[in-house]
């Protein structure tokens, strides 16, 4: 263990000697409006050790960092749970609406944003391309799940299901045993409850879902022609026989919905650490189906404004325009989160790599994203 602490310090203290990655920020002033130069997004296993640590590393500084959120919400007490209150109050808006991937592809840059700017990160936002892990015998043995100092640690203790629902093959559904986030507390509460609670980072590994992490399942995706078929491919409808490779992200880590894990939650799944990792992958294949057409795809925001699925009360959905679509000029917001940043359009995120641009239709915006993704090391298709 000495050994280990003594390399996670060195890790951190020779860090920015060793990589550094050009940050972009469009908030931070004219000089640094125009994306000359776009960070590289990369998958998990394709960092070094020691950039591993530091992403590592720097999730864990942002879960000691005091919340912004506090006085709104409890049991907001850290700035890593600001982000989970965020999503939290948040999630009826864009879950099951065209706004999911837009949404997300937003929040994860002030995410990676947080980690950089308060956390001393140099690194970008990895992913996790599980179709790599789907391709073996037993996805529980990827990387990511490491208990090492450079692992996301791996399954929950055992807990019997109390439930009833659950299917058999479930091996965890307690807190985390193993690795950086074996002791990590949370106070957010579930769900849309807003108080203050006691609990841990809960994993419940659901092993018959190694199906849906399958290449085939991200090449139907790749297939859709128009951005709503992609975006509803890609997110999945629960319980439609389409769970999507978005469901598939969250419960391999967090079990089924009955299963109790944190990644299975729909109103605070991103407690789980690899939430960051997974959506960024959904990211990257939205960013790799643009690139297929870019005409007819960089600026295609299509899909309902409104939740394609009965899943909301009817006070929730009367705050919901009667109808109409997502377009570039639609709002998206992150809630009281970014203070005077404010809200953006949708239109300024379309390109991740139009940071400074002018977006068609859109006049006196631009674009503030500045990041590419690498290739995923998986083996290449036909
Ligand atoms: C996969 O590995 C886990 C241990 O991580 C084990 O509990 C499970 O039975 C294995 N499943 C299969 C199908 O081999």
């Amino acid at each position: 263990m000495r050994f280990l602490e003594t390399f996670v310090t060195l890790a951190i203290t020779v860090g920015s000697v060793v990589q550094a990655v050009p940050t972009y920020d469009y908030f931070a002033g004219p000089a640094q409006q125009t994306c000359n130069q776009p960070a590289i997004r990369k998958e998990w296993r394709t960092l070094s050790i020691l950039e591993r640590v530091q992403f590592i590393e720097a999730t864990k500084c942002l879960h000691k960092k005091p919340a912004l959120l506090k006085k709104m919400h409890a049991g907001t007490t850290t700035r890593f749970e600001d982000f989970a209150t965020t999503h939290k109050l948040l999630t009826p808006f864009f879950h099951f609406t065209g706004k999911f991937l837009l949404w997300h592809r937003w929040f994860l840059n002030e995410y990676e944003r947080a980690l950089q700017t308060e956390c001393f990160y140099k690194g970008t936002l990895p992913y996790w391309d599980y179709t790599i892990d789907g391709a073996t015998a037993n996805y529980t043995s990827s990387p990511i799940f490491s208990s090492e100092p450079w692992g996301f640690g791996g399954n929950g203790a055992y807990k019997p299901d109390t439930t009833g629902m659950l299917p058999p093959g479930f091996f965890g559904g307690g807190c985390v045993k193993d690795g950086p986030f074996k002791d990590w507390k949370f106070h957010v509460a579930p769900g849309t409850e807003t108080g203050y609670v006691d609990r841990c980072l809960v994993r419940n590994f659901w092993i018959d879902y190694q199906e849906w992490i399958q290449q085939s399942v991200e090449d139907k995706i790749m297939e859709q022609k128009t951005f709503e078929q992609f975006t509803i491919f890609t997110e999945g409808t629960p319980m439609s026989g389409w769970e999507g490779i978005h469901g598939a992200g969250h419960f391999i880590v967090g079990g089924f919905p009955f299963g109790e894990g944190t990644a299975a939650e729909v109103y605070t799944a991103n407690l789980e650490p690899t939430f960051y990792l997974h959506h960024a992958n959904l990211d990257r294949i939205w960013a790799e189906w643009q690139a297929v057409d870019p005409a007819r795809r960089q600026y295609d925001s299509s899909g309902s404004i409104r939740p394609r699925m009965d899943w909301l009360d009817a006070e929730t959905l009367k705050t919901f325009p009667p109808a109409g679509q997502v377009t570039l000029s639609s709002d998206l917001s992150l809630g009281p989160m970014t203070g005077a940043r404010g809200d953006i359009k949708v239109g300024q995120i379309m390109n991740t790599v139009g940071g400074g641009k002018s977006i068609p239709g859109l006049a006196g915006k631009k674009g503030v994203l500045c990041y590419k993704y690498a290739k995923s090391p998986k083996p290449k298709r036909k």
